[in-house]
């Protein structure tokens, strides 16, 4: 355990090793699990737990700091990286009871068949008198669980937001030392999970900036003990602003898609739009969710393959789908051998991108003189609507 505030702890179990979220998400830098306990003169209350993987550690630090009595968890989000450790928490503090909001207790008892009567149900806006410390919960939907709340330390001015502003960093420091590093990995967890709820994100940073915050103290990554680099970080995220940049994401299986690529790259670059190519064979998907936090345009490019996108393309178009970015314009490139339905597909799987279509580039086999003339027709047509839209000189 290290101290933050007098009687306010961190208890940390680092995953130096995790490479892999929801068997899905990149974890480049691993990640932390953070717990904290508060002591008051009356009552002890645990705020969040462990990831299962990592519940000897979180026992462990209870145990040598001589953690005899827990009277309260506060369970913020049902997520098992949280939560998952609550039940040994109860075995080895049976009298505690678990505080949470109606709709993140119902979740504990579908995903760990807790008892209903192992817990206070507390509603939005309610405080919980530890003696000396007050508890003050706030409900933030959609952190990206319908269910996520929040506690603010009252006297301490800190707040415990859980996924909210956190980042997947593996690190032995407590705080923010290397912001850069922690800025990127902040906005790489904002990428993956917190950007297809951007509208109710936004409403939640509204709602928490009537409360004094000297500290944010997140379930995953270091602590910031200056909030405002993480809630700025934040509003830029999730403001409506789009940046001059186009992503180009593809696959090439003969060169001919590849080819587009480099010259349509080369052409964007020329009329002074900035590029973040991925070659979806070797993307960290996590880096592609990053440049869609703020680009204003998406390219895809696929070959045909078994009369339709390549199955890449499709992935990473399924994928940006998801995530929602406040991409405005996209298009496609790309080439065939003798026929398929490639660009029908992709565009199909852009329904929830609120984006313009601009008219596709698709070359019959090895790009031609007229096919490099039509992606340098793209760029300008980027070009202009960038132009249009204020962010393009
Ligand atoms: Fe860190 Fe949504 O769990």
């Amino acid at each position: 355990m290290q101290e933050l505030k007098p009687d306010v702890y961190s208890i940390r179990a680092i995953d130096w090793d995790r490479r892999l979220f929801d068997e899905l998400i990149p974890l480049p830098e691993g990640t932390t699990y953070n717990a904290y306990l508060v002591e008051g003169s009356d009552k002890t209350a645990l705020l969040d737990t462990a990831d299962p993987t990592k519940t000897g550690t979180l026992m462990s630090s209870l145990v040598a700091s001589g953690i005899d009595r827990i009277d309260y968890v506060v369970s913020h989000h049902a997520e098992q990286d949280h939560s998952g450790s609550i039940p040994t928490v109860l075995a080895r503090y049976p009298d505690a009871k678990v505080v949470t909001n109606a709709k993140c207790e119902s979740m504990l008892m579908d995903l760990l068949h807790l008892d209903g009567d192992k817990f206070l149900t507390i509603a939005d806006g309610q405080m919980l008198p530890l003696g000396g410390k007050t508890l003050q919960f706030f409900d933030i939907p959609w952190v990206h669980w319908p269910e996520t709340l929040c506690t603010y330390l009252q006297e301490d001015r800190i707040l415990f937001p859980c996924d909210f502003f956190g980042s997947h960093l593996a690190t032995s420091s407590l705080y923010v030392d290397d912001e850069p590093l922690v800025y990127e990995s902040a906005k790489r967890y904002y990428a993956e999970i917190m950007m297809p709820f951007r509208p109710v994100i936004k409403k939640n940073l509204e709602k928490l900036s009537k409360l004094q915050i000297d500290m944010i103290a997140p379930s995953h990554g270091p602590v910031y003990n200056r909030p405002e680099i993480i809630l700025n970080a934040y509003k830029d995220w999730v403001g409506d602003q789009v940046k001059n940049e186009v992503v180009l994401a593809y696959v090439s299986m003969h060169e001919s898609t590849k080819l587009m690529v480099e010259h349509f790259s080369k052409a964007l670059i020329q009329r002074g739009l900035a590029v973040k190519q991925f070659n979806l064979t070797t993307v960290d998907l996590g880096r592609l969710a990053i440049a869609l936090v703020d680009a204003a345009t998406i390219v895809l490019g696929s070959p045909t393959v078994l009369t339709g996108a390549h199955p890449k393309a499709a992935y990473a178009a399924f994928v940006a789908n998801a995530l929602r970015p406040k991409t405005r314009f996209a298009s496609i490139i790309g080439s065939f051998g003798w026929g398929g339905k490639m660009v029908e597909q992709l565009a199909g799987l852009l329904t929830n991108l609120k984006v313009e279509l601009i008219p596709p580039v698709i070359a019959k086999g090895q790009p031609k003189e007229t096919d490099f003339a039509a992606l340098d027709g793209l760029a300008d047509q980027i070009l202009a609507k960038h132009q249009a839209a204020g962010i393009a000189k």
